[in-house]
């Protein structure tokens, strides 16, 4: 079975870097990568948790992630692979976010 058939509540874990280390995150069905890492003692940047000032964007290196909402990246920025912790949803469990870049 491909990992890209697998629906988000077969999601268990995504990988973040975070000041130069890699963690495997645990990941609860419904909430955001933000919210999963703040629960598991990581301490990503972020402020307004809403979507609206940029503070958590970090680039995606791999995976697929939803976001509920975006009023600051551009499509540029989309492009790029840049996607806002606190509004992106795994995919598939293939997810790795870099939070360093
Ligand atoms: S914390 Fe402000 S956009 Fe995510």
């Amino acid at each position: 079975m491909s990992t890209n058939s697998l629906s988000a509540n077969d999601i268990k874990s995504f990988r973040a870097i975070l000041d130069g280390e890699e963690y495997e995150v645990p990941y609860h069905r419904g909430e955001v990568l933000l919210d999963c890492m703040l629960r598991d003692g990581l301490d990503p940047a972020f402020q307004c948790m809403d979507g609206h000032c940029g503070t958590c964007m970090v680039i995606r290196l791999g995976g697929e992630v939803e976001m509920r909402k975006n009023n600051v990246l551009s499509q540029r920025d989309l492009g790029a692979g840049y996607v806002l912790l606190c509004q992106s949803i795994p995919l598939n469990d293939e997810v790795l976010v870099d939070c360093d870049g």
